[in-house]
């Protein structure tokens, strides 16, 4: 049987210190019960000290969660540890984060001491912590840079003083991953104490590694792993949540297995992502919107013929919709042949696939990428007949300080209707507009606006995602008109399912 990982996110603290993700209490508060859902082990819910947004925020994900530990971050210091104690009073399972930089890079030039001082430090610190409660975990801040040696002999003194969880970051990602595992392997063999304590690594991704550090720590002995949803994290962020946990869940011959629930691993990356103002990258591993799509020939073929050929991880098991074949000029006939018959386009009788294949090719060379109404048009087909809603017109108004009106006309399985709605701004109103005509039972998961060249004439590209009946429907649109994109987008989601 596989042994236990232990899952430490810590996406609402190192996460939420990235560049321009910053969250209001009530959005961490929605954060954290999503990871206690995934089933997260330990929530790092923020670093008190820091402010009093972050000591509310501890303190309020401490009443809401119960079933994952909370835990809040300190510096080595009384006044620290006094906060954290205060911000998780609430915490149904509590644990206090304490630590201190051990490389020569933060002895010398931050504290400017010696290492006799940090070790000093640091036992004065965690014995602190322990009186008032029963988890203490001590990172050595650095230790990827820090001498092996200092760093087995802190981490000794740390767990006589009552650390019963012992972090080893890369805090700047610049191990290599052998090198890192070797690290581990090394406390392992030197620290008296080692097998009583949980040995944790919590590693950065400057260099691309950090998922791969994380591994190598878990090969050598390591059995929690820092992480963040997204891996969104200081600077180049941490190893992200849902590449190790499939990891481990693809490979088996490691041994080691998390808790965490992997069918809401794309529901919760769209939550971060949509509250953090951060979208995820189209080719991020897991959780990306190209994740599971495919848009060479070769692959498409291989895809329809048996999905295993391109795909190792059934997209179902992390909650993505299932494999997407995306219709660019490196399609084959067998993708084009599959979206016709998805629209119920007839492709065995009248409609000849060989010219519509040579028009497809001539588009998708200029267009790059080619909508559904596309595909419609250039087999001859009505678009208003093959699909269930089309806009007929559409009109919005704007000004400066007033918000936004929309008119909206559809034609929804052949009948005309019409509405008028106001709203923040014309893509709002013209939504707004829309889900009178359609229903309102839908929401906007993931809206991302691209633009193609760059000029003010450009042509802009709109990818949505939207949620209806537990179901995400992805929708594009393209317009140099960014309103009608993104409308057509929303459209193109709903058309999906309606
Ligand atoms: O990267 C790091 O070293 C940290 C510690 C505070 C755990 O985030
Ligand atoms: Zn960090």
């Amino acid at each position: 049987m596989a042994e236990y990982l232990y899952i430490f996110d810590t996406t609402l603290r190192d996460g939420e210190q990235s560049a321009g993700c910053q969250l209001s209490t009530v959005e961490k508060i929605r954060i954290a019960k999503a990871l206690e859902k995934l089933g997260v082990d330990v929530i790092e819910a923020g670093f008190p000290a820091s402010s009093p947004g972050d000591f509310n925020s501890v303190v309020e994900v401490s009443k809401a969660v119960s079933e994952s530990v909370v835990c809040a971050l300190t510096r080595c210091n009384k006044d620290d540890i006094d906060l954290a104690v205060k911000a998780l009073q609430f915490a149904k399972k509590k644990r206090i984060q304490t630590g201190i930089g051990t490389s020569d890079y933060h002895i010398n030039y931050k504290f400017g001491t010696t290492r006799e001082n940090i070790l000093k430090t640091a036992v004065e610190c965690t014995a602190y912590a322990k009186q008032f409660v029963d988890e203490v975990e001590f990172y050595c801040e650095d230790a990827g840079r820090t001498d092996n040696a200092f760093l087995a002999q802190i981490v000794e003194a740390v767990i006589k003083a009552g650390a019963s969880i012992i972090n080893i970051p890369d805090t700047t990602g610049y191990c290599l991953p052998e090198e890192f595992g070797a690290k581990i392997k090394y406390l392992k063999d030197n620290v008296k104490g080692i097998d009583n304590v949980l040995i944790s690594v919590h590693c950065h991704n400057d260099l691309g590694m950090a998922t791969a550090l994380a591994l190598a720590g878990v090969e050598n002995g390591a059995r929690q792993v820092e992480c963040t949803i997204n891996g969104v994290g200081e600077r180049a962020g941490n190893t992200a949540l849902e590449e190790i946990c499939m990891i481990l869940r693809c490979h088996s011959e490691v041994g080691v297995d998390t808790g965490i629930r992997t069918k809401y691993l794309v529901e919760t990356s769209r939550l971060v992502s949509n509250l953090m103002n951060n979208p995820v990258q189209a080719n991020k591993a897991i959780v990306g919107r190209n994740a599971f799509s495919h848009s060479s020939g070769i692959h498409q073929d291989g895809v329809i013929k048996n999905r295993e050929t391109y795909e190792i991880i059934n997209p179902k098991d992390v909650g993505a919709d299932k494999s997407q074949l995306v219709l660019t000029a490196r399609s084959g006939r067998a993708a084009l042949k599959s979206r016709l018959r998805k629209l119920g386009i007839d492709v065995s009788n009248d409609i000849n696939v060989d010219g519509i294949y040579a028009k497809f090719i001539r588009l998708a060379d200029s267009n790059r990428e080619i909508t559904d109404n596309d595909i419609i048009a250039i087999s001859g087909q009505d678009v208003k007949k093959v699909r269930p809603v089309t806009i007929l017109r559409h009109n919005v108004s704007s000004a400066l300080g007033e918000g936004a009106k929309a008119y909206l006309k559809l034609l929804i399985k052949g009948e005309e209707k019409e509405a008028e709605a106001t709203g923040n701004g014309p893509v709002d109103a013209s939504i707004k507009a829309l889900k009178k005509l359609v229903g309102d039972k839908m929401t906007l998961q993931e809206f991302t606006i691209q633009s193609m060249n760059r000029g003010s004439d450009d042509i802009g590209k709109v990818y949505m995602q939207v949620l209806y009946n537990n179901n995400l429907y992805y929708g594009f649109g393209a317009s140099s008109d960014i309103v009608l994109a993104s409308l057509s987008a929303y459209i193109d989601a709903v058309n999906q399912f309606i």
